[in-house]
């Protein structure tokens, strides 16, 4: 057998071994014994030598022209695109999503870098009036400096590009963590960047724990930006750890989101959506449908097709195109899931598929866990109310629109929700009334495109949006600009 292959840091514009000498395995969650490579287990001075070449970087990058510095993201996307299928494939091998996902996570970085390429001719600030006569004023957007990214697992490739593009495009620098379940996909939108020509020192990648690692990067004193994607509890320390020295700082954390499905709704519609809102990347989105409320009239029915439906689903190795349902990402995870469901079970959810963890034959090897329903839910419950992260979909009845839009606002999150319904001003009033971020009608709450900002309200987020020109908002400061052509001295709100 070849020996495995070893990734290294990049820093400074040279692929390098950590100063500590040791590597973390990254293995396959549909196959334990499948090593998919080793990774630096980096430490502080690692950190430390990523924050300086990206502290040095940004001296040049920050004034070289943002047309110019997207034309390296022009690059870098046009690769992306030759080398979709390869990075899909090495994507569902460390994080276990199946391939047609794995395409999508890629095409999303794709569709990231073309769109942040191309606001490299735009970037645009405002021109405005002044009260004072032979003045003119303007404001404009100016990078902010050194940026630390820290990404997690789910969307390894995808998430990070919706930090990198943004910040790169702005005329930032910025060192990345990726999560140690799947850096080989950050690794090799890293490596795109590489060969696309970003400069040395504009990129860094610095692999291993979030303790070591993450810690390091959000106290440094250099660094100006931290943007975090991961759970409410260590996006909390994420922000406590910023607040000293006031670093713009960006969280994307849990969701509990919830499909609301009316009497008047296209029921089978409903039920594909539910399928896959709730079970595509095995329920491990941060936006995943992990409730559904549904009107009491359909609500057998409802569940009945959504039942069938869900035991039907074909879990497995993602490489295999039959399958449609991939593993949990690691024993910690599907722990988490073997949890809740005894805590739904004893909160006296009524348990109506799933609830075990696949253990024969070919899955022996994985993190495999059935697809889970849990009916007659209540509101209440901790399995409506905490993020599971896993394939686990709790459906409450409910008696009213009023009742489903109280359901779905009833928890600490607020990232997505959706509501099927034929009826327009239901809609409109979902619409309105929902205190989430994203809002869908007659689709799952999954399926965030990128040119839209993404993000959540409540303890999903602390008031930033990712993607979209609002992702430009946080990768740049605004300074306002006077000239002032009268060539004398005029007082603003003096000289009237
Ligand atoms: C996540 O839920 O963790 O909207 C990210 C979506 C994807 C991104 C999801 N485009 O479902």
């Amino acid at each position: 057998m070849a020996p495995p292959r070893v990734f290294k840091n990049y820093i400074n514009g040279e692929w390098v071994p950590s100063g500590s000498g040791l590597t973390f395995d990254n293995i396959n969650p549909a196959n334990q014994s499948e090593l998919v490579g080793l990774f630096q287990k980096s430490n502080r001075q690692d950190v430390e030598n990523a924050i300086q070449a990206a502290k040095d970087a940004y001296k040049t990058w920050r004034v070289t022209p943002a047309p110019k510095r997207g034309e390296v993201l022009f690059r870098a996307a046009s690769l992306l695109v030759e080398r979709k299928e390869t990075y899909a494939e090495q994507m569902t091998c460390e994080m276990g999503k199946i391939l047609e996902e794995t395409r999508g996570d890629v095409q999303e970085a794709i569709d990231m870098t073309y769109y942040m390429a191309g606001e490299g001719r735009r970037l645009f600030g405002q021109t405005t009036t002044s009260e004072l006569p032979n003045k003119f004023c303007m404001w404009v957007r100016s990078p902010i400096g050194v940026c630390s990214l820290v990404t997690p697992w789910n969307f390894p490739m995808a998430i990070p590009s919706w930090k990198v593009m943004p910040a790169l495009i702005c005329g930032n620098t910025l060192v990345i963590k990726p999560a140690s379940d799947t850096p080989l996909s950050t690794y090799n939108l890293v490596q795109t960047l590489v060969d696309a020509g970003v400069p040395r020192g504009v990129v860094n990648l610095v692999t291993g724990s979030g303790f070591e690692v993450g810690t390091a990067l959000v106290v440094h004193d250099d660094v100006r930006v931290v943007s975090f994607t991961g759970s409410t509890e260590v996006g909390r320390k994420v922000a406590e750890a910023c607040a000293g020295s006031f670093k713009h700082c960006c969280l994307e954390m849990g969701g509990k989101n919830i499909i609301m499905v009316m009497e008047d709704a296209n029921l089978d519609l409903a039920v594909d959506g539910a399928i896959w809102g709730g079970f595509g990347t095995t329920g491990q989105r941060c936006t995943a449908s992990s409730r559904v409320a549904v009107h009491k009239d359909v609500y057998h029915e409802f569940v009945e097709k959504f039942v069938a439906r869900a035991r039907a689903l074909k879990v497995g190795n993602g490489l295999d195109p039959a399958v449609q349902v991939g593993p949990l990402i690691n024993e910690n995870q599907l722990k988490t899931v073997e949890e809740y469901v005894e805590i739904g079970k004893d909160e006296g959810a009524k348990l109506l598929c799933g609830g075990e963890r696949l253990a024969d034959g070919d899955y022996d090897a994985g993190w495999f866990y059935s697809p889970t329903i849990f009916g007659d839910c209540k509101p209440e419950m901790r399995i409506c109310r905490e993020e599971i992260f896993g394939p686990v979909v709790s459906v409450i009845p409910c008696e009213s629109l009023e009742e489903a839009i109280e359901i779905g606002n009833g928890v600490v999150y607020g990232l997505s929700s959706s509501i099927y319904t034929r009826n327009v001003n239901r809609a409109f009033q979902a619409m309105r009334d929902m205190e989430t971020g994203i809002f869908y009608v007659n689709a799952p709450t999954i399926g965030a495109e990128t040119h839209l900002p993404f993000g959540g309200t409540k303890q999903t987020g602390n008031g930033h949006r990712e993607a979209a020109t609002t992702a430009l908002d946080f990768y740049s400061d605004w300074k306002s600009v006077y000239v002032d052509y009268s060539d004398k001295l005029q007082r603003a709100q003096i000289d009237t």
